[in-house]
């Protein structure tokens, strides 16, 4: 039996309706902070993250799904595959025969309608040496096939040769035919998304996003990471993210733009009734900060490097923030002892933190200081927070984000600071799954046809209801009574309304209240408020 991959998993209702509240609950908390949808696509090309997320990042190094797309379509497979679509009709054959023994043969021999070709692809030039090639082929070809004797030569061109190449081959008895060829698309690497972020600052550069001012922008969608799977932590996971990026003449880098994130995210998790979470708040410095602060890293793990783990050690190199990430218990006591990047804020930074929590204490949102905050991706500034929440086990963290000042620039675009998070949605429902049943909505009323030929009439009776906005449940005819009402109690549906002949006839229904066991005639006309009352 084929299950699902490792790491992903279906959604059934009624877990379904819990992840539609989630989602209704959080636009409508978007749309009152003006956040407006952005979608993506779920595959970018691989350079994307590895240099956003950062080549040394857990993320990059190990986790992407990457594969090279177009595999093996070289500008000449895909010039040969144009050249037999646009010689279909002619072509009864072709092959690359093996007649010419420890040496290359030609491209492509053929059987056309009129005789065989000796087929060659080229861009635009050829020397001597491929038309005495062509020439061999011819030899070779007519002497292992007879019946193929006097193949025509062809040299196949992507672009318009040079005069000597068309003199070279017509004095060699070889035909040039130039193909119009579609765009060359030549392999490329793509990855399915690891995140968004990287994925909407593209966007934002290539839409010339900075024009309409301060963009404010949220996403829902699934991202992809080959971790080891756990409860909370899938392949395949679903993120709700939100991003504010613009030109800082818009102000995308006041500290108002990350109180009002945290704020919203405070506000939202309220919303839904998450209660028990803990903001982790922290300041990971600016460009030069961070300079300095790498350099008071390297230093203080010189020392001890070799002691960690070979990951850490070289991270301890290449990028020592990185060192933070570092999982292996053994290394945990040199990492407790390393530099906090607190200590080497310089001022305008300092101040841009000291004001973000002093909006906070002002609206009134808890946090926590926690200067071994780093988060796991490179493109981080400043601002970096995280909310845990203590049901969750492990994989406490509900969501996560900060600043990412220079990201635009680092991906070519234009200055453009901004800020952000995301909220892994599968740990968000998982805190939330004792609601499960709460927000499953159950049918209004099951309509029970009692008979032969009352599946028609409980068809028309279902959509008057429907109209009404009654949420509907239809049985069938086939079904006896008993069996309708247990189908009807087992699903939850409130009442239960049954369709029978007499019924019918009379425009009077027995409604049948599931939970009490009350029975009463209903006349049509009124059942549709008699259910909603
Ligand atoms: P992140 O911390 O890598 O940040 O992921 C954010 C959240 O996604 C995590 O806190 C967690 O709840 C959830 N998550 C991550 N990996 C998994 C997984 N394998 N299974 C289930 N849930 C997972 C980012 O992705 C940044 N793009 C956030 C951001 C937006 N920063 C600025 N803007």
């Amino acid at each position: 039996m084929i299950k699902a991959v490792r790491g992903t998993r279906d959604l059934l209702p009624p877990e379904t309706a819990l992840w539609n509240f989630v989602e209704a609950a959080v636009r409508d908390v978007f749309r009152a902070y003006n956040f407006h949808e952005i979608r993506t696509p779920i595959f970018e090309n691989t350079q994307l993250f590895s240099r956003s997320v950062g080549e040394e990042t857990d993320i990059v190094s190990k986790e992407m799904y990457t594969w090279v797309d177009g595999q093996g379509a070289t500008f000449e497979t895909q010039m040969v595959s144009e050249w037999m679509l646009t010689h279909q009709d002619e072509i009864r054959r072709a092959s690359h025969q093996r007649v010419f023994e420890n040496r290359r043969g030609p491209d492509l021999v053929v059987q056309m309608a009129n005789g065989t070709l000796v087929v060659e692809f080229k861009r635009r030039t050829v020397n001597q040496a491929t038309i005495a090639n062509m020439k061999q082929y011819r030899k070779s070809l007519a002497a292992a096939f007879p019946e193929q004797a006097d193949p025509k030569l062809r040299l196949v061109f992507a672009e318009e040769p040079s005069q000597f190449v068309r003199h070279l081959a017509d004095s060699n008895g070889v035909d040039v035919e130039v193909l119009q060829l579609a765009e060359y698309e030549p392999p490329e690497s793509l990855t399915l998304r690891p995140e968004n972020t990287a994925g909407v600052v593209r966007a934002y550069i290539e839409h010339d996003l900075q024009k309409r001012g301060l963009n404010k922008l949220y996403y829902i969608g699934p991202q992809f990471r080959r971790e080891r799977p756990q409860k909370g932590r899938y392949r395949q996971f679903y993120q709700i993210g939100a991003e504010v990026i613009g030109p800082a003449t818009a102000g995308s880098e006041s500290p108002a733009r990350d109180a009002e994130i945290l704020e919203l995210l405070a506000t939202l998790l309220d919303r839904l009734g998450i209660k028990d979470w803990t903001l982790q708040l922290n300041s990971i410095g600016c460009a030069d900060d961070r300079a300095k602060y790498n350099e008071a890293l390297r230093k203080a793990l010189d020392p001890v490097k070799d002691k960690m783990d070979p990951d850490c050690q070289r991270r301890a190199v290449t990028n020592p923030l990185r060192v933070f990430d570092c999982k292996v218990p053994e290394d945990q006591p040199i990492i407790e002892k390393l530099p906090r990047i607190s200590q080497f804020l310089d001022e305008p930074c300092r101040q841009h933190f000291q004001q973000v929590q002093e909006i906070l204490k002002s609206v009134g949102v808890e946090f926590q200081l926690n200067d071994r905050l780093v988060r796991g991706l490179d493109y981080y500034t400043r601002t970096a927070f995280e909310f845990t929440h203590g049901a969750l086990g492990a994989q406490n963290a509900i969501l996560g984000g900060g600043r990412y000042d220079g990201l635009s620039e680092a991906l070519g675009g234009p200055a453009a600071p901004g800020i952000g998070f995301a909220i892994g949605e599968d740990r968000l429902v998982l805190a939330l799954s004792e609601s499960a049943e709460a927000v499953y909505r159950k049918p209004d009323v099951y309509i029970a046809p009692l008979g032969a030929g009352m599946n028609k009439e409980a068809a028309r009776l279902a959509r008057e209801l429907r109209r009404h906005d009654i949420f509907v449940e239809l049985g069938d005819e086939t079904f006896r009574l008993k069996k309708s009402l247990e189908t009807a109690s087992k699903m939850g549906a409130k009442y239960a309304l049954i369709a029978g002949e007499n019924e019918l006839s009379t425009g009077v229904l027995a409604l049948k209240n599931l939970a009490t066991g009350e029975q009463k005639a209903v006349p049509r006309t009124l059942l549709a408020q008699v259910i909603q009352s």
